[in-house]
């Protein structure tokens, strides 16, 4: 008997989880609590579970329907054009969390200053901070988008709405995640305890848990980094590139979205790079909702995420919309790069100390 012989096993379809383990159930049974806390995380996590649906479900018709695909014609605070599924799934955002009770201020790529949500501040104790779309060139062809997410408690009352509070290293985070549209639309989440994802029945309407207590391993053979900035790099970043086309055991992935390449990398290891270019040391990549989520994840996972220099997690942003150079992924892939910008460094300095000024 073959395979192809096989009866269909239909009552097993949930070979991975007969449970059906919810979002919401899974967050409750991690914190192993009904506190108020817990049931808000729960809550929260619930809300964001919504704005996915919602998401992948425009995402999917994006072809057929009026106003999906294309640009707006605007640019955002970064200088970037944006797309009509920028806007649309930022205001997907803001829209469940309104009356939610959970969140008074969201603060996202696609908006200049936060959005506050004046009828829950009394009462919503946290920040969303997100990207509604990652990698929103992929939008118009079809290929796979994510969102990056990340929680904060708020701190204070930001009665002036300057939102410092926010302008805090990533150990503030509370929880993280991503959503990944792809063939299946999956949630990644962790809230401190590990990192479980979760793969969407469109059947059911529900994300069910489909890989608990992912462990990203300490090596792996992809580097993915776009290398048409070569030549605007630092020469630290092309030795290292360098090393990885002269040593065997290595391949090239780079999907256009961020939250693609570190699900590859999160399963299977290696490291993705965005590094600064010499004209924009700081990179691409915003630290408050792409690299510190995304940083947190990777480390409860048992990986890195580090600017060459400093590791993400402590990092500072000095604005809002800060960016940072990105190096994340397995321990020993993020490490190797790490050495080769530090050795550079190293020989800086010893040739600035050796040339006489003047
Ligand atoms: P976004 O669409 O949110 O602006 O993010 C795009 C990011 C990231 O997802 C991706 O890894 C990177 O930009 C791609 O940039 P390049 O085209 O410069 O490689
Ligand atoms: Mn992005
Ligand atoms: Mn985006």
């Amino acid at each position: 008997m073959t395979d192809m012989d096989q009866p269909l096993d239909l009552d097993h379809q949930y070979a991975i989880d007969r449970d059906c383990t919810t979002l919401s159930r899974h967050v409750l049974q991690q914190l192993q609590s009904f506190s108020a806390e817990a049931q808000d995380l729960s809550a929260l996590m619930n809300r964001i579970a919504l704005a996915a649906k919602l998401i992948a479900r425009r995402l999917t018709r994006a072809g057929l329907v009026e106003d999906a695909l294309g640009f707006t014609g605007r640019t955002n605070v970064q200088g970037e054009s944006v797309k009509k599924m920028d806007v649309f799934a930022n205001q997907v955002f803001i829209s469940v969390f309104e009356q939610s009770g959970l969140v008074c201020r969201l603060a996202s790529e696609e908006m200049d200053q936060p959005y506050y949500i004046p009828e829950n501040c009394p009462i919503g104790r946290y920040t969303l901070l997100y990207d509604p779309i990652d990698g929103s060139s992929n939008v118009d062809i079809n290929l796979n988008v994510g969102a990056i997410f990340a929680i904060r408690r708020q701190e204070g009352e930001d009665l002036d709405h300057t939102a410092q509070d926010l302008l805090q290293d990533g150990h503030r985070q509370i929880a993280a995640g991503y959503v990944l549209y792809g063939p299946s639309t999956m949630l990644v989440y962790s809230i401190g305890k590990g990192v479980h994802a979760f793969t969407l029945d469109p059947s059911l309407g529900e994300f069910i848990l489909s890989t608990e207590n992912i462990r990203i391993p300490e090596h792996g053979p992809v580097y993915s980094v776009n290398e048409g900035n070569f030549w605007q790099w630092e020469e630290s970043i092309r030795n290292y590139i360098r090393y990885v086309h002269r040593h065997d055991g290595y391949t090239a992935r780079y999907g256009g979205a961020l939250v693609g390449d570190i699900h590859r990398i999160l399963f299977q290891g290696g490291v993705f790079l965005y590094p600064g270019t010499v004209k924009k040391p700081e990179g691409k990549l915003r630290l408050l909702y792409e690299s510190a989520p995304l940083a947190f994840l990777v480390e409860q996972a048992g990986g890195r995420a580090s600017t060459g220099m400093q590791e993400i997690m402590d990092v500072i942003p000095d604005k809002l919309h800060a960016r940072t150079p990105l190096i994340i992924g397995s321990k020993e892939d993020v490490a190797l790069v790490e050495s080769f910008i530090q050795e550079h460094d190293r020989a800086q300095r010893e040739q600035e100390i050796l040339t006489p000024k003047g």
